[in-house]
């Protein structure tokens, strides 16, 4: 009989945590006992899984005992309170947000890319940025071919990454607009319908934004290379969901487009989607709900030798957030790590 795992999933109402829902039910994990974790104003209702309607609780002390994996979804400061609770009670969490992702004991996994780094863990492992991941993806496999030494990426990522509330806002401000009325911003810092701004994520000390600085730093540790320099601008765009980003990528050498093609054609969660005599490439609405980050556009850039334009789409809250954390939970126990 195959073994089961019992599983929390702390932020189980939250944007990632429904769809956490969904992929344990779709990738018929093995499950044993699941339980659902939130704050206090969500304990007692009910969410549907699997045809049962299963009770949500609120997370406390005693969570945990009796948990073999836990997936983290309700932000940093709630990962950096529960999460040492339920390693210490003998759990593996698996933490979307960054409280953690940098620590040098944490694994920064994206199964395609770094799988072995799982076998270093001392009880949490991070699930990178959304961005990242995406990029991630895309791009390794052209990096194990040939070393990629420079990225310029500019992102438009959708209102979904801020939250379900956000994109009821957006929805708000569209209606607002289309009746000449002024379009509102609470929870967005300002009105997006319609519009755009750099990302709204903390600004650093070096005028990059956190997402931005997230690009650089997680990329690198993930792909295991210090050297790899990456430059981004991240900008909030109205669409609802799935991000998008423009990737200019500099190798030591110069890198065909149609070699890259051939590459991403059979790589990992990849798809290419392009038809350049239709001008159809990835578009976010083809990405919403889709596993692959799909992938296009690729051409020489004309202003360097060694460069290569590519464009792609992926479903944030899918891959780059609940998929890649239930793939790295198949991780643990394909490698017999839990
Ligand atoms: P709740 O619905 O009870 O507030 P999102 O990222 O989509 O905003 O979701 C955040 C998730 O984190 C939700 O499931 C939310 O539950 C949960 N959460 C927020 N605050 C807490 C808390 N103090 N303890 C446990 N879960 C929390």
């Amino acid at each position: 009989m195959t073994k089961k795992y019992n599983v929390a999933i702390l932020g189980a109402t939250g944007a990632v945590g429904t769809e956490l829902l969904a992929l344990l039910e779709e990738r018929k994990f093995p499950l044993g006992k699941l339980k659902l974790l939130a704050s206090e104003r969500s304990a007692g209702k009910s969410i549907k899984f699997a045809g049962q309607d299963l009770i949500i609780e609120a997370v406390t002390e005693s969570s945990f005992d009796d948990v073999d994996i836990v997936l983290a979804s309700a932000g940093g400061s709630i990962s950096q309170k529960w999460l040492p609770i339920a390693t210490k009670a003998g759990a593996v969490a698996i933490d979307n947000s960054s409280a953690f992702r940098m620590h040098p004991d944490v694994p920064l996994i994206v199964p395609e890319v770094n799988p072995e780094a799982i076998t270093q863990h001392k009880g949490i492992i991070a699930n990178p940025n959304c961005t990242t991941i995406l990029m991630a993806v895309a791009i390794y496999p052209l990096h194990q071919v040939q070393p990629i030494q420079r990225i310029v990426a500019a992102t438009y990522q959708s209102v979904s990454g801020a939250g379900a509330m956000a994109m009821e806002e957006v929805k708000l401000q569209a209606q607002a607009i289309l009746n000449n009325e002024p379009a509102v911003a609470k929870i967005l810092p300002y009105p997006l319908a319609f519009n755009l701004f750099p990302h709204n994520s903390p600004m650093t000390d070096n005028s990059y934004c956190e997402e931005e600085m997230k690009m650089v730093n997680e990329t690198r540790k993930i792909f295991g290379d210090q050297n790899i320099r990456i430059t981004a601008t991240c900008v909030r765009v109205p669409v609802l969901r799935a991000h998008s980003e423009a990737l200019n990528l500099e190798f030591t050498q110069p890198f065909s487009p149609d070699k890259a093609r051939e590459i991403l054609a059979t790589a990992a969660g990849v798809k290419l989607v392009e038809d350049f005599s239709k001008n159809y490439f990835p578009m976010p609405i083809e990405a919403s709900g889709k596993d692959e980050v799909l992938v296009g556009r690729i051409r020489q850039d004309i202003s360097h030798p060694n460069g290569l334009e590519l464009w792609l789409c992926g479903d944030q809250i899918r891959k780059g957030a609940a998929l890649n954390a239930v793939q790295i939970a198949e991780l643990l126990i394909t490698k017999a790590l839990i």
